[in-house]
């Protein structure tokens, strides 16, 4: 029997704790209850139908009604609905699925996958096969990892110390030691004081090869970084920025990870974050999309040149002493096979390059309307957001009242949003219609008018 609507409400949040929350907050503030949704809207236990600017968290790419997912899903449960890829057994699906990310992500010359149950697994994984690398190689003094400020890695430990936002990393530590955080590329704000991306950009690499000489390079393992930074306030680095990242790493023999668990399969408008720079990272640690958030799941990708260390080891080192029960799960698998199909078909990456190009003009509209805007950013795909302030000369923050007033405003008036500290964060499904844009944009203005 499914429970009424006051049994839900009343009993929201007292016998669970929702992530990324104070669990005496969902008491103050009952969160919207979501019971439905089909192509890019969702449905609340009050009726209430919207646009989902979040896409769910940065994963329905494709909308809630891609039904060959679904139909891969219900097929592969019917099938095999579970087993272990551990030593000695596979499964059909995964293999297939090996298969075609190859093809996939050939461009970024990575050819091998080793599969997990979610991005903060895969970012896991890449931290440790990036050591083992090392080890493999004779390097076992290369064990430390260089990050950025506000880059978000997911809540692991080893994701959670290359965490750049303090929010996620104060309450844990102590963290891993040997990690270090460079400048984030964010012109709105650094310490430099730069507001040219370019200049910036330059800054912060100088910056990495002096941090490199003073660590010593025989010490660093690896550099980890999201082409563009997501959850730490969507922050596009100038262009030159991952390209130079990649170089100093080379030259330095540090393997380059690209957390592209938001960014990979199309969101930024190229088919990976790394594409859209011209980067070949070493890793590349994808999850989110790769199934369209229909089933956790996730791959962590490895280029060709890594994965011959460890495919031509003869020393036993390279045994991989890593993974997880649903490390390469069937239906997972089966779901990403659908998946991929279906991104290509629709071709998503062109629609959030448009759609995405659509949304930035308005929001530098609303921006040119509305004070409490102080920085707007995008530019690259379907991955957007707007940064408010008190003042926009001083940059003060607002209190915490305004974005939760615009965002109930916006709800009201047609399209979810997602707040993060000062930010409003926007990374609707791919399949985003210009008509859809254009509710999230006119929702957002109701926002700010009620302020
Ligand atoms: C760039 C990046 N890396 C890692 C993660 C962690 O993924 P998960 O929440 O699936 O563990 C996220 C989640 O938002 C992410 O955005």
């Amino acid at each position: 029997m499914p429970k009424d609507e006051n049994f839900l409400k009343a009993n929201n949040a007292r016998h669970l704790w929702h992530p990324m929350t104070h669990p005496a907050d969902h008491h103050k503030n009952p969160p919207t209850i979501v019971i439905a949704a089909e192509g890019v809207r969702i449905t609340d236990i009050d009726g209430h139908q919207v646009v989902d600017g979040v896409g769910g968290l940065w994963n329905v790419n494709l909308g809630y009604s891609c039904q060959p997912v679904k139909d891969a899903i219900t097929a592969q449960l019917d099938t095999l609905p579970y087993y272990s890829i551990f030593r000695g057994t596979s499964n059909d699906k995964v293999i297939e699925l090996a298969e075609e990310l190859k093809d996939f992500f050939a461009e970024d010359g990575l050819s091998r996958a080793f599969y997990t149950s979610g991005g903060g697994d895969s970012v896991e994984t890449a931290l440790r096969l990036a050591r083992q690398y090392h080890k493999i190689k004779g390097e076992p003094g290369r064990v430390k990892f260089l990050s950025l400020k506000k880059g978000y890695h997911g809540t692991h430990f080893g994701g959670a110390s290359v965490n750049g936002n303090a929010n996620f990393r104060t309450m844990y530590e102590p963290l891993l030691p040997g990690c270090f955080h460079l400048t984030a590329p964010y012109p709105y704000r650094n310490p430099f004081g730069e507001t040219d991306p370019a200049k910036l950009a330059q800054l912060i690499l100088a910056e990495l090869e002096d941090e490199i000489a003073f660590q010593g390079a025989s010490t660093i393992a690896a550099f980890i970084m999201e082409p563009i930074l997501g959850a730490g306030g969507v922050i596009p680095p100038h262009e030159s920025f991952m390209p130079g990242v990649a170089e100093i790493c080379r030259k330095n023999g540090i393997l380059l990870i690209a957390d592209e668990v938001i960014t990979a399969f199309g969101r930024t408008g190229a088919w990976s974050g790394s594409r859209l720079w011209g980067v070949k990272p070493d890793f590349m640690a994808t999850a989110k999309a790769i199934t369209n958030g229909y089933f956790p799941f996730g791959a962590l990708m490895i280029a060709d040149h890594v994965a011959e260390v460890f495919e031509k080891d003869e020393t036993g080192r390279a045994a991989i002493g890593h993974g997880y029960t649903y490390s390469g799960h069937p239906v997972g698998a089966a779901a990403a096979l659908a998946c991929l199909a279906e991104t290509r078909r629709l071709n998503v990456a062109d629609n959030a390059a448009a759609r995405g190009k659509e949304l930035h003009e308005g929001l530098l509209a609303l921006q040119a309307k509305y004070d409490a805007i102080g920085d707007v950013r995008g530019g690259h795909g379907l991955m957007l957001a707007l940064e408010l302030v008190s003042d926009r000369a001083t940059k003060a923050a607002p209190d915490k009242a305004v974005a939760a007033k615009i965002q109930t405003a916006a709800y009201q008036a047609g399209a979810m949003i997602r707040v993060s500290g000062p930010n409003i964060i926007l990374s609707p499904p791919l399949i985003l219609s210009s008509a859809d844009a254009q509710v999230i944009l006119s929702a957002l203005d109701a926002g700010f008018r009620a302020l």
